[in-house]
């Protein structure tokens, strides 16, 4: 099964690479405005092009895992009728999660549009981020998960620890380095406040 696995690596590979992805040209944009300049000054619309070959990829991806997930092995134990109304189950919360997320952050909120310059007016604290501090990565995890279980397969279950490993390295670049643009907008904030209080 797990040779298999990794003789067809593609799907293994996809998953791992997109957040690599979406790390560097974040971090290039932030600190060189690589695709602000690309289209001309527009960070917004580069955040929207970027938005969009994230998305595309993710479709890629999960084209790949359902793909690589058809030609492995099933387990009788997936394909009873509880395991599969699980795998419903985690799908449909792993659904909420993703689409309920981008809805509370909007599009430019959801795909990196801190590391434009485009930020949130104030941190979201409502549903779903009073479930889960990560609702992207987790509801993605979830339906990893259902998919796998859906199709009866072991090898699934096996990718889906992949997948919660790579999200949660990516977390962990990740978390920090929002953390950092938000608390200087707080303290250009502060400084601002100080220098109103001062003039006058
Ligand atoms: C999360 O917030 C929603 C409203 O935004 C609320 O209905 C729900 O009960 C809250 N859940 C928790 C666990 O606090």
């Amino acid at each position: 099964m797990l040779t298999r696995e990794l003789c067809n690596p593609v799907s293994a590979l996809s998953i791992a690479f997109n957040p690599l992805f979406w790390n560097i040209i974040g971090r290039q944009e932030y600190h060189n405005k690589v695709l602000t300049k690309l289209f001309g000054g527009r960070s917004q619309t580069a955040c929207y092009a970027l938005a969009a070959t994230i998305f595309s990829l993710g479709l890629i991806r999960d084209g790949l895992y359902e793909r690589a997930l058809r030609h492995q092995p099933s387990h009788p134990l997936l394909e009873t009728a509880e395991a599969q109304y699980f795998a419903y189950a985690l799908i449909a919360v792993g659904n909420i999660l993703v689409i309920s997320s981008t809805w509370a952050l909007g599009v430019t909120g959801t795909f990196l549009g801190d590391y434009f310059g485009i930020l949130m007016d104030s941190i979201v604290t409502g549903f779903p981020f009073n479930v889960t501090d990560a609702p992207m990565y987790h509801g993605s995890t979830c339906s990893f998960l259902g998919t796998a279980i859906l199709y009866g397969k072991p090898a699934g279950i096996i990718i889906t620890l992949w997948v919660y490993v790579v999200y949660q390295i990516a977390l962990s670049y990740e978390n920090p380095f929002t953390a950092g643009i938000y608390a200087k907008r707080e303290r250009e904030r502060a400084a601002a406040k100080g220098n109103d209080k001062k003039s006058r």
